[in-house]
């Protein structure tokens, strides 16, 4: 019987890599307890924002820049694969000063970044463009910011990866056992026997017996959406305790608290007044929203906040595709590349020594 590629993980990194692979002719079977999205994926509000999330020049920036580079091409792609739409929209970040000292911070960072372009704005023309919002000392404008809907994306890569021969398993893994040149994973429905495994199970990576895994801890994020009847927002607005994506739908996403509670996925009273407070203070007409949802994440974090990408180097079969943290959806095209191409050719992309699992032993 031939051996399998498995991919652990149902998440947005294990479905593009899986969308990635079968569109290359390698067929993965793809091994998750949960339902497709069903972990950090559902509660992402898909922010695509480099420039915002990595402030500071390093391997996370430029990852994170060569991975939004592919976006346009990669959802393109993706709809020309299957049916169901998937909502992505370059809008633009405008991350929103309230007072003059981050205002200053603000400049600087975008002086930082000469090679993109920014658009810094008074408080008086940040509240002419944007009037919904409420008092502010400035904002910076980065046009080439957007989100996608993370639920969408992943049902898509989903769809596009099966159609592709990618096949999706139920199950939860417990164990991966070597077994000569190859492995037996071992999960809740008996073993598979794999030539290839890619861990990209998120937050849960670390709870699967027998092969080395990054130190993974979950950070909880909690996520609202309100029915948004406020002056129209035209782009994303980051303010210091939130951030808001407005949908095509007409609501809003407000996302996200950082928790350290461990594998507690559920949503708190408190978040929910933090992000409502935090949201009415960047849109004062936030107060006259309606509730539509609140949800929670956990996002897989390292010790040192980047991710894990590429081949163990003690066992070259199994390939790491986890510890993406804040950063999954905008990170889950480069990352399913780099895999790819790994299995697929032997390529060894440079970033796989700046995320390379050996830092953590
Ligand atoms: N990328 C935003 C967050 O993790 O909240």
């Amino acid at each position: 019987m031939p051996k399998e590629v498995v991919i652990v993980g149902a998440g947005i990194i294990g479905c593009a890599i899986a969308r990635e692979l079968a569109a290359r002719g390698t067929p993965a079977i793809v091994i998750d307890d949960r339902p497709v999205g069903g972990g950090a994926t559902r509660a992402s509000a898909g922010m695509l924002a480099p420039y915002v999330e990595a402030h500071d020049p390093g391997p996370l920036l430029d990852l994170a820049v060569r991975s939004l580079d592919l976006y346009d091409d990669w959802i393109a792609a993706l709809r020309r694969d299957v049916d169901g739409d998937v909502e992505y929209r370059r809008i633009g970040t405008l991350e929103v000063a309230l007072d003059d000292e981050r205002a200053t911070e603000l400049r600087l960072a975008a002086a930082a970044h000469a090679r993109v372009s920014t658009t810094w704005m008074s408080a008086e023309e940040a509240r002419r463009v944007h009037p919904a919002l409420g008092a502010v000392a400035g904002a910076l404008f980065t046009p080439g910011h957007g989100y996608v809907s993370a639920p969408q994306l992943a049902a898509a890569l989903a769809a596009a990866a099966e159609r592709h021969g990618a096949r999706f398993h139920r199950a939860a893994v417990t164990a991966i056992a070597p077994d000569g040149p190859s492995y037996r994973v071992i999960t809740s429905e008996g073993a598979v026997e794999a030539s290839l495994v890619i861990l990209a199970a998120g937050a849960w990576t670390n709870h699967i017996d027998g092969v080395r895994t990054p130190p993974l801890r979950p950070v909880r994020g909690q996520l609202l959406q309100l029915g948004w009847t406020g002056a129209p927002l035209s782009s994303i607005v980051w303010g210091p305790a939130c951030y808001i994506v407005p949908r095509t739908d007409g609501s809003i996403l407000v996302g996200a608290t950082v928790e350290d509670v461990g594998f507690d996925e559920r949503t708190t009273a408190a978040g929910v007044r933090d992000l409502l407070e935090a949201a009415c203070e960047l849109l004062p007409d936030a107060k006259r929203a309606t509730f539509l949802d609140a949800r929670a994440g956990l996002r897989p974090a390292t010790p040192d906040a980047l991710p894990v990408i590429g081949p163990d180097p003690d066992a070259p079969g199994i390939i790491h595709a986890a510890g993406h943290y804040r950063n999954g959806v905008l990170l889950a095209p480069i990352t399913a590349r780099v895999v790819a191409d790994f299995v697929v050719e032997g390529t060894r992309d440079s970033c796989f020594d700046a995320f390379s699992l050996e830092r953590f032993f």
